[in-house]
């Protein structure tokens, strides 16, 4: 039987766990702190940083490891599992740069796929920013920091960032904690994730999925991690021509291969891309290094093809054919009330009635005596699955409501999709 160490926490992780015990394999969760979903469904549990190396478990007796989060990745965990001779299902950290340095991932579509970038600068001084300005126009400028922020460090203007003087001091904020600032255009369209699993080479794409990232209704409020996804029963979206998924394909292969020979190693794991369909064409928004944060519970419940063989593939590069049943899927996010926002309600507690129409997979939260509670972060992520996105949606809001506590979620994940 298999035995893999899984390294993370959040409701990624939980999926990623289920998945893996539903192909036979026998998981290790190393975890920062327990998430009560995967450790009732682990043979074992430790706790540590999931950032250093030297609180990992003993490594002998796993077939493998894989990794959900990004931080891990960021500072050299897959490099030393595998220096100590364990195959691991996720990149190496010079890989992973294509996540973790938002410049390098500009940098690396630049000459992968140079069509895809919207226009970009990478500066280390607010005074670059006239020059910027003057090719896009200070109403179409978003401002990025350079490093790993949860997805929450990105502002717009127009909605997060209202003046130029707003923009010179969010960008003087960062420089103090970062080395370099993105500056990028304000792309405009509809946006799409395209997930693939990467043996070296091949790809293998995954359905995709729409997911919502900001706080409130209607696309409303600041960026979150997420607050919910779906994905449709055809496996593609309304919004998207065939011609736009081949694109977008092409342009994952074109950095996939650019990334093997710049680094001297090739990606293995999952490559994430999310992307916007504007009217000049499919244009990246971010690469992740990992699976979404929610998109991995769209795919992996409906993935029929063995986790564990797949990962067996990632690792041996003779990746096949992966399935997916024809079933539609509706995440929602339940989160604490206040979240993303300074005045989140933290240590309450939660109660979950038993799911009766969908999965349920536990985030950031913690047991305590019995008793669930919340963290700053989000809580709980239903997920549902139906023959259309219609019963995928009626059957995840059903058990959002047996879900109490001081939390909340958005109402329209998924509204009006067929
Ligand atoms: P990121 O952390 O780069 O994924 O950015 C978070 C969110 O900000 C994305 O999901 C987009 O909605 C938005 N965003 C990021 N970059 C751009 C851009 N160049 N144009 C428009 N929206 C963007
Ligand atoms: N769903 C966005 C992310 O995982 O980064």
């Amino acid at each position: 039987m298999t035995r893999a160490l899984l390294i993370g926490n959040g409701a990624r992780e939980h999926a990623i766990a289920a998945s893996l015990v539903r192909s036979g394999v026998t998981i290790h969760s190393h975890m920062q702190m327990s998430n009560p979903g995967i450790a009732s469904i682990s043979e074992q549990v430790t706790i540590g940083e999931i950032t250093n190396p030297a609180d990992l478990p003993d490594l002998h007796n796993f077939d493998y490891a894989i990794i959900g989060p990004e931080a891990p990745l960021a500072s050299g965990v897959s490099d030393f599992i595998e220096k100590k001779g364990i195959p691991v299902v996720a990149p190496l950290m010079s890989l992973a740069r294509v996540e973790t340095s938002k410049a390098y991932a500009r940098e690396i579509l630049a000459r992968a796929a140079p069509n895809a970038n919207p226009l970009y600068a990478i500066i280390d001084s607010v005074d670059e920013l006239n020059r910027f300005v003057s090719d896009v126009g200070i109403d179409r400028i978003v401002v990025k920091p350079d490093g790993l922020t949860g997805g929450k460090g990105v502002k717009i203007f127009g909605e997060h960032l209202h003046s130029k003087s707003e923009v010179e001091d969010y960008i003087k904020k960062l420089l103090k904690t970062h080395e370099s600032v993105i500056l990028e255009e304000k792309l405009i369209g509809t946006e799409f994730t395209l997930q693939s699993f990467v043996d070296g080479s091949h790809i293998e794409l995954l359905p995709l999925v729409r997911d919502y990232k900001r706080a409130y209704d209607n696309d409303e409020g600041p960026n979150t991690g997420s607050m919910g996804s779906y994905s449709r029963e055809t496996h593609d979206l309304g919004y998207l021509s065939e011609t736009d998924v081949t694109h977008a394909r092409k342009i994952m292969q074109s950095v996939i291969d650019r990334l093997g020979q710049e680094n001297g190693t090739n990606y293995k794991g999952v490559l994430y891309g999310q992307f916007i369909k504007t009217d000049d064409g499919i244009k990246v928004i971010e690469f992740n290094a990992r699976f979404g944060d929610p998109e991995a519970m769209n795919v992996l419940s409906i993935m029929t093809t063995s986790f564990d063989e797949v990962c067996q593939q990632i690792i041996d590069g003779n990746l096949k054919r992966v399935e997916f049943e024809r079933k539609a899927t509706v995440c929602v996010y339940v989160v604490p009330e206040g979240y993303p926002g300074p005045d989140t309600i933290r240590d309450s507690p939660i109660t979950i009635e038993d799911a009766m129409n969908s999965r349920v997979y536990f985030a950031s939260v913690y047991e305590s005596n019995g008793q669930i509670f919340t963290t700053g972060s989000r809580a709980i992520a239903v997920l549902g699955m139906g023959d259309t996105v219609k019963d995928a949606r009626a059957n995840a809001y059903s058990d959002v409501s047996r879900i109490h506590g001081r939390v909340r979620f958005r109402s329209d994940i998924a509204a009006g999709v067929y």
